[in-house]
């Protein structure tokens, strides 16, 4: 039997491409498992409809293993926690209804979580955490934040993007350069061999938003003129291109990221989302945070990408404030707060 005071929460995240599920007992993550959809890859990109179809596969073999890994019986559970929004409205509802269904067949509450927020308290699944306030720079595939996180559940969306998220650049540029999808990981590895020697140019935007839309635009001309010239450019100069491109958005994000925490005055600084796992980002990171007197914040890989402990530790937090929601709660595509 489970202790009066134990809060076990089983939550699941199916936003956008990945399903996953967690168990989180007293804020600490049991089990974290999540089941890739590969079917994307020759698409060069997330195709919504297969998305739905392939969480509809994948839920509850993915619930039973995070179940299994944690040691934990559904009738143990204190509460069932889903990704609400924002992400691909089929996807969502694939979880949702799931969870509706579960919570309602254990007789126990249900708990929404909003993506985005749970990207930023993924800073809360491992020692050492940031403390209030402080600056997160979320950095995925469908978003690029600047968040002003004031507590759990009091954050502040200082910047954004005004259109491609920074892993969309990174994405897209790979497309054009014939490195598949997703592209970050494989300009990450090549630039590793390479040098910016080219130089794109870095959009500036007012305030603390992005712009990277026209970075694609550039890369686009670039190599149609090189390779007019010399139809075996890119091959002879992959690395150094993949280089200059990580190169550019890297500069982008801290250039912001250095004005945002000026403006602000905070020096408590993280990261979070897929695209910190770019290792030129947490270089420059970690050495932008020494110059400035920073202290900064990376949770572990896992914890960065979509994932179903970061959906569980905000549910953890909304459970201790005993915000539940009802059964006819619906998933929304766009947002920070429902
Ligand atoms: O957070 P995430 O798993 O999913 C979204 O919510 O979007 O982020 C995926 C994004 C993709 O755009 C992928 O190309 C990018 O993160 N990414 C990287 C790296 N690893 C993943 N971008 C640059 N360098 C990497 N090492
Ligand atoms: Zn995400």
């Amino acid at each position: 039997m489970p202790f009066a005071h134990q809060v076990t929460i089983l939550a699941i995240e199916s936003s956008c491409d990945d399903t996953s599920a967690a168990v989180i007992r007293d804020g600490r993550v049991l089990s974290n498992c999540t089941a890739n959809q590969e079917v994307h890859r020759q698409y060069g990109g997330v195709v919504p409809e297969m998305a739905s179809r392939a969480h509809q596969a994948n839920i509850i073999p993915v619930v039973e293993q995070a179940l299994r890994q944690a040691s934990v019986h559904k009738e143990a559970l204190s509460a069932i926690a889903f990704t609400r929004g924002p992400g691909l409205m089929g996807s969502l509802l694939v979880g949702t209804s799931f969870a509706k269904a579960l919570s309602l067949s254990l007789e126990i509450p249900l708990i929404e979580v909003n993506h985005l927020q749970a990207h930023v308290l993924a800073h809360f699944i491992e020692e050492p955490v940031p403390s209030f306030p402080f600056l997160c720079l979320t950095v995925s595939g469908g978003h690029t934040q600047m968040v002003l996180v004031r507590d759990v559940n009091s954050m502040e969306v200082i910047g954004q993007t005004r259109d491609d998220a920074a892993g969309e650049a990174f994405d897209k540029a790979g497309k054009l350069l014939g490195l598949g999808y997703p592209a970050g990981p494989a300009i990450d590895r090549l630039a590793q061999q390479g040098q910016p020697r080219f130089a794109f140019p870095e959009a500036q935007m007012p305030g603390l938003d992005f712009s990277f839309s026209g970075l694609k635009t550039a890369i686009l001309y670039f190599l149609r003129e090189q390779l007019a010239a010399d139809p075996q450019f890119v091959d002879k100069h992959l690395a150094d291109i993949c280089a200059s491109v990580q190169h550019t958005i890297v500069s982008m994000l801290l250039r912001t990221l250095q004005r945002a925490a000026h403006q602000t005055g905070i020096r408590e600084v993280a990261l979070a989302g897929g695209v910190s796992a770019n290792t030129e980002l947490r270089q420059r990171f970690e050495a932008l945070g020494r110059q400035e007197g920073w202290r900064t914040y990376i949770p572990a890989f896992e914890y960065c990408i979509d994932n179903a402990a970061m959906i569980g530790i905000a549910a953890y937090y909304k459970y201790l404030r005993g915000e539940f929601c009802a059964q006819d709660v619906a998933p929304y595509t766009r947002g920070f707060q429902p």
